[in-house]
């Protein structure tokens, strides 16, 4: 029989646990289907959904079988494609999102579909890439879902970023910006200066008063916000939305879900939308584009070899991250 081939793998054998509960061990290299790709990883990123699914607080997300393999984002290089793959063959650099329900990115090696795989060029580092496929779509797809068109066609709108120095709110404020429209952002006080260089119009401390209240120093009204942070509720946004203000929520708790329900009902102008990361290939695409031609950038809160992960999970739990926490192979 032969032997199988083994990689470095990071592993979690029960629920909760945190950064200590990480195991590094030996497995076997996985072997693509007929519709995926095997990714040599060059790098990821740690995003809060992995250690939420840890903790079992995304219920009912759960890893469906432990020992469970963490991680989503994935930048590295194709080294074998299943027999149906067409866009990729062995050598192409690569952008691509693990499913969730697989687990795998931090491995030396995963399993992806081709149908979320992204081409980069050789010469673009995985670290500047490997935070696009969660926090670059969640953005990209919040702002779609608020009506903004990354080529500036759309009508010009007053948007609100909240949180705008994490993964996610780092991204939707330059894509917002590429949309045309007029950004506020919140941020510790610590990040004000770097928001403004993403491009934003205004930026408010969260901590003072006003951010708080998540106020427009301007005083505009919100056509959109795309909300990142955690644990503001309805009453704070509704002061500031325009007449038909939209609140995209990227952290739907169980009462913003039961707000997206009541304003449905009720026909209210005013919406909450809960928004749930759907992985596509060509969405991927499009920001590895954007990458490539000098119009978006990720921000790097720190870099950790894979032997280093549980000090880059322990970072992403802390919740103080400026941009993407990278994890290099
Ligand atoms: N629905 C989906 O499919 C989906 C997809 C991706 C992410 N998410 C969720 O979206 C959230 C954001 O993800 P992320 O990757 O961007 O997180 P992150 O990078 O860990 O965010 C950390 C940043 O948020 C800032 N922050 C925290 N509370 C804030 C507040 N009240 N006002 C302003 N800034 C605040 C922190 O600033 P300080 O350090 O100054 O406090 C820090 O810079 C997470 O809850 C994540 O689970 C959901």
């Amino acid at each position: 029989m032969a032997m199988e081939k083994l990689m470095h793998a990071v592993r979690y054998h029960g629920y909760d646990g945190g950064p200590s509960a990480l195991k590094h061990e030996q497995v076997p290299i996985p072997t693509p289907n007929k519709d995926e790709v095997l990714i040599k990883v060059e790098a990821s990123s740690i995003n809060p959904f992995d250690w939420k699914v840890q903790k079992g607080m995304l219920w009912p997300i759960l890893p469906p079988k432990l020992p469970y393999i963490p991680g989503v984002d994935v930048a590295g290089e194709v080294v074998e494609v299943g027999s149906g793959v067409i866009k990729f063959k062995p050598g192409d650099k690569v952008v691509a999102a693990v499913n969730i329900l697989n687990g795998g990115a931090l491995a030396e090696f995963a399993v992806i579909k081709e149908s979320v795989t992204a081409s980069r060029p050789p010469e673009m580092p995985a670290s500047e890439c490997a935070g696009l496929s969660v926090a670059g779509l969640t953005a990209y797809q919040a702002l779609q879902s608020a009506g903004i068109k990354l080529d500036g066609s759309s009508e010009r709108k007053n948007i609100l970023v909240t949180a705008a120095s994490g993964g996610v709110g780092h991204y939707a404020v330059q894509l917002a910006k590429l949309g045309n429209t007029h950004v506020t952002a919140t941020c510790g006080a610590r990040n004000l200066k770097l928001v403004k260089s993403l491009g934003a119009d205004e930026v408010i401390d969260y901590k003072t008063p006003d951010g708080a209240a998540l106020k427009s120093t301007s005083g505009k009204k919100y056509d959109a916000v795309i909300h990142c942070a955690m644990g503001i509720p309805w009453s704070t946004f509704e002061p500031n939305l325009s007449s038909n203000g939209k609140v995209i929520d990227v952290t739907p708790s169980a009462s913003a879900l039961m707000t997206f329900a009541i304003k449905k009902l009720t026909f209210s102008k005013k919406q909450l939308v809960p928004l749930f990361l759907n992985p596509r290939g060509e969405n991927l695409q499009c920001l590895v584009d954007l990458v490539k031609n000098g119009k978006l950038k990720t921000v790097i809160d720190s870099k950790y070899p894979l032997n280093k992960v549980e000090e880059a999970w322990a970072r992403s739990v802390d919740g103080h991250a400026t941009g993407k926490i990278i994890v290099e192979l």
